[in-house]
């Protein structure tokens, strides 16, 4: 007899229902339910293991054990990733597309990144001098602009349309019904859009900065030597537009937390490189955005007495690995003081996913992510005064992504 134990197994037939309503907590409620960081459950009709803690990460992130084929739900492939992207590649073939990722993840290429942030901030703020906005959907202006001219894409009329689809793509992605079909539209019209850029770049009907993404993209070859298909180079290059759109979501609770935690607001003013890491670090950890990432079990293996069998689909939750009171001092505070201390494992910090950048599927702009948060964070704190008046700034735990009610207004807005 194999010497295993059954993983807690959640009784009812399907907890798709629980998913949604508990959102990012559903995994960390459960794990103190059955005092196990592994069970399983049953989501959309399909046996599901979950997992959530810096060992369960270090097992989930293990190439010979998970996979990552045909792991995301089709309608989050339809609106969030695309098809036949980097996220559900395995083994050589996801090694050498994301090495074309990381490629353009330079020192050079994330400073530029810096200066269009910084540039498009100062622009935002002279439009709007002494007059208010909505700081979130100013963000996704001011992070479409940065995402277009780092990529290279031609300077577009319609870039409000831009604005409007990339958003569509994220704030929608899990969303049923007319939204669901509403982000469907915007990832094809993009598509479709791009896939002619692409062609255009190939024929040398179009010519663009060789350095950049764009050309860089629609020029790589596969491993076998031949040139990505059109279609799949523009599912690559909305995997980075798209996510840097997506930075809006943190910028507003970046906002947020100066609001809230004056006193860490304090350390920021002169200006150390280290004090605004730290404090962009505990907005990552603290406030919620991808709740968990997903692969299926690779052949059939016994990890800590449990059996994982091989095809079952497996969550590891993101969120809740961040607040782990194993791993976290307090995890409800906000504290940025706290990554001073931080020993820079992969595996218990993970608001991006965990692991190895090339051979594993940890976030390719995770580092842009920090670059244009931290420029953003001095911009608001060091660069303009504002005004924040009375508003609601609740954010749901159960809505992905999770934003403040309020969306962040601010007001009075003058350059220093
Ligand atoms: C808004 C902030 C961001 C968040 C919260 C975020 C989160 C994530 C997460 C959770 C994953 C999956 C990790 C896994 O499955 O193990 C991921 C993957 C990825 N992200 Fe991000 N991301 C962000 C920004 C960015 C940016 C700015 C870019 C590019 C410019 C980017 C490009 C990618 C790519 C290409 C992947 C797929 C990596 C792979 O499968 O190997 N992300 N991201």
């Amino acid at each position: 007899m194999a010497d295993y134990q059954d993983m807690p197994q959640e009784k009812s037939l399907d907890h798709t229902i629980a998913l949604l309503k508990e959102g990012y907590e559903f995994i960390y409620h459960r794990k103190d339910k059955y005092d196990s960081r592994v069970f399983k459950t049953r989501i959309l009709g399909e046996v599901t293991n979950c997992m959530i803690g810096k060992k369960e990460a270090q097992l989930f992130y293990d190439n010979n054990r998970f996979s990552r084929k045909d792991a995301a739900p089709s309608r989050i492939q339809k609106t969030l990733f695309g098809q036949n992207g980097v996220q559900g590649l395995d083994g050589a073939k996801h090694h050498h597309r994301k090495a074309m990722f990381m490629s353009v993840m330079t020192r050079e290429l994330l400073d530029e990144v810096k200066e269009l942030t910084e540039l498009e901030w100062d622009r935002a703020i002279t439009r709007h001098q002494e007059e208010e906005f909505i700081v979130y959907e100013e963000a996704k202006r001011v992070l479409t602009s940065v995402a277009m001219r780092w990529v290279s894409i031609p300077a577009q009329e319609a870039e409000n349309e831009w604005v409007n689809e990339l958003s569509d793509l994220f704030e929608d992605a899990s969303a049923i019904g007319p939204k669901h079909w509403k982000a469907r539209m915007s990832r094809s019209k993009a598509e479709d859009w791009l896939e002619q850029l692409v062609l255009d770049i190939r024929s040398g009907k179009k010519q663009v900065d060789q350095n950049r993404p764009l050309y860089q993209f629609s020029t790589h070859r596969d491993l076998s030597g031949q040139l990505l298909e059109p279609a799949i180079v523009a599912v690559e290059l909305l995997n980075l537009l798209r996510p840097i759109v997506a930075i809006s979501v943190y910028v507003a609770f970046t906002v947020i937390a100066v609001e809230q935690f004056p006193q860490e607001v304090e350390h920021l003013r002169q200006k150390d490189d280290k004090r605004l890491q730290y404090f962009i670090q505990e907005v990552r950890r603290f406030y919620p955005f991808f709740p968990f990432t997903v692969a299926r079990v690779k052949e059939d293996f016994e990890w800590n007495g449990f059996m994982f069998e091989k095809g079952t689909l497996t969550l590891l939750d993101l969120y809740g690995t961040n607040h782990d009171p194993d791993n976290w001092e307090q995890p409800d505070h906000f504290r940025p003081g706290r990554f001073e201390k931080w020993e820079g494992s992969p595996f218990d910090f993970i608001p991006q996913g965990g692991g190895e950048f090339d051979i594993g599927h940890r976030c390719a702009g995770e580092w842009m992510t920090i670059d244009i948060l931290k420029v953003t964070l001095d911009f608001f704190v060091n660069r303009i005064s504002y005004e924040v008046p009375n508003q609601d700034f609740t954010y749901s735990m159960n809505e992905i992504p999770s934003l403040p009610e309020s969306k962040v207004k601010i007001k009075n807005i003058r350059k220093k």
